[in-house]
């Protein structure tokens, strides 16, 4: 009986269904195509140096500091560190160092931070001002908006304070009075171990390569955490008319659903108008080595105040991470983001540390000093590396791959373990 139901709907012909989706499919390899990023023809972004170097000690510096976002309870963490830093670079460069604190100060952090950084530390508190709602949220709402944002189990989605961090990094930190200073400078977190030396200078580095943007390990963002970011930040870039990069379109994964039927998806979190989705690959934003310029310019503070009028600083968790990283696809030539794969990195559970350069440690190098590392191998680019993890990570990523095409001509060697 069920075979006999079944059994009329004959086959349909083959030129038919050809006639009726063959514009689909063609359409879609069309708009797959469209989002391809060819490989360039030679490496655009290659590491500084593959091996350690001699210290130039005497070189002159760049306007830069070491800054840091801690709270008081953070202490051994923060010490731990700059403890690293120092050990593994500072000492030879001795850049400053500013702490930012949301709270005063325990006198007891100023004086372990004090001593354990060996360049001028200054402890400065970030204005009440410019850690809070912004005009126009309701305050209420926005509370118990964050509320439920924790017990839907977004990762720190639940802490007000974490809401404001977020908001503080991505728009208003190059404008303290204690950063405006300063040009550069190289985002610490507390609990950072810094896993191989850096023998040169990477400020002078991004200067002289004209960088103005410089990561270690990229990563996927919570989609859940910013659904409605990427669709701000692509309508921002179609009213103003930005062209599109490169990179930009690497953080695009195309829609497979044909048009006009794609554009039903928009409605779905982290698309555009279009219904194409963000990858949610970022860069990892605890470490930053960057030219507060960019962040500075009109470009970057406007699109800043048009997300902050969103609200989704608050009424979704948007990350100083993601939007760092779409504004630079969005506003930044793609040559001009840097990848310290040669850096030893860790924070938290993610590293990325690359092998030891063969022939490239400089043993007898009297500045460097005496000391262990892992064994060398070949491709390695390390400098006295000591990864954390039972060997060195040396796969890519397809995150990672997916940023680095539009700069890279080869596949990254060395890549976080994500
Ligand atoms: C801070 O680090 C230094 C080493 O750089 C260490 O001697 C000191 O005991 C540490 N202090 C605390 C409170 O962790
Ligand atoms: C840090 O230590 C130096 C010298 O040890 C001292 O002159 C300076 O005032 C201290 N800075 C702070 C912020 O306490």
């Amino acid at each position: 009986m069920l075979r006999r139901i079944i059994r009329p709907a004959r086959r349909l012909p083959l030129w038919l269904i050809l006639t009726v989706a063959g514009p689909f499919i063609f359409e879609v390899v069309v708009h797959q195509w469209h989002f391809s990023v060819p490989r360039p023809a030679s490496e655009l972004d290659a590491p500084f140096f593959t091996s350690c170097q001699e210290p130039d000690v005497s070189a002159k510096r760049e306007n830069a500091a070491l800054v840091m976002l801690a709270r008081n309870n953070e202490l051994e963490k923060a010490n731990r560190t700059v403890t690293s830093i120092e050990q593994q670079f500072n000492r030879w460069f001795n850049y400053p160092y500013v702490f930012l604190n949301d709270e005063q100060w325990d006198p007891s952090f100023i004086e372990v931070l004090n001593k354990t950084s060996r360049g001028l530390a200054t402890f400065d508190v970030v204005p009440r001002a410019q850690w809070t709602f912004p005009e126009g949220v309701d305050i209420n709402a926005a509370k118990q908006n964050i509320k439920e944002q924790g017990e839907r189990g977004i990762p720190h989605a639940g802490e007000e304070g974490y809401h404001h961090m977020c908001r503080f990094y991505s728009g208003k930190f190059y404008q303290l009075d204690v950063l405006k200073k300063y040009k550069w400078y190289w985002r610490l977190e507390p609990d950072v171990d810094f896993t191989c030396a850096i023998t040169y200078d990477p400020f002078v580095q991004m200067a002289r390569h004209k960088k103005v943007y410089g990561f270690t390990i990229a990563l996927w963002e919570v989609g859940k955490s910013c659904p409605g970011l990427y669709r701000s930040i692509a309508d921002w870039k179609e009213m103003m008319g930005i062209p599109t990069t490169s990179l930009w379109k690497a953080t695009v994964s195309a829609s497979w659903m044909p048009y006009p039927f794609r554009r039903f998806m928009s409605w779905l979190p982290n698309r555009d108008a279009y219904g194409d989705e963000w990858s949610l690959c970022h860069y990892w934003s605890n470490f930053e080595i960057a030219d507060m310029d960019f962040f500075r310019t009109k470009a970057y503070q406007d699109l800043f105040d048009y997300l902050d009028k969103k609200g989704g600083f608050y009424f979704e968790r948007w990350g100083d991470a993601a939007v760092h990283s779409l504004a630079i696809a969005l506003l930044a030539d793609p040559r001009k983001i840097h990848h310290f794969e040669d850096f030893g990195y860790r924070h938290a559970l993610l590293y990325q540390c690359p092998a030891n350069a063969p022939g490239g440690q400089l043993p007898e190098s009297e500045i460097l000093g005496s000391g262990t590392w892992a064994a060398e191998e070949d491709n390695g680019i390390g400098c006295r590396c000591e990864c954390p993890g039972p060997s060195p990570r040396n796969f890519g990523s397809y995150c990672l791959n997916k940023l680095k095409q539009p700069t890279t001509a080869k596949r990254p060697r060395f890549a976080s373990f994500l």
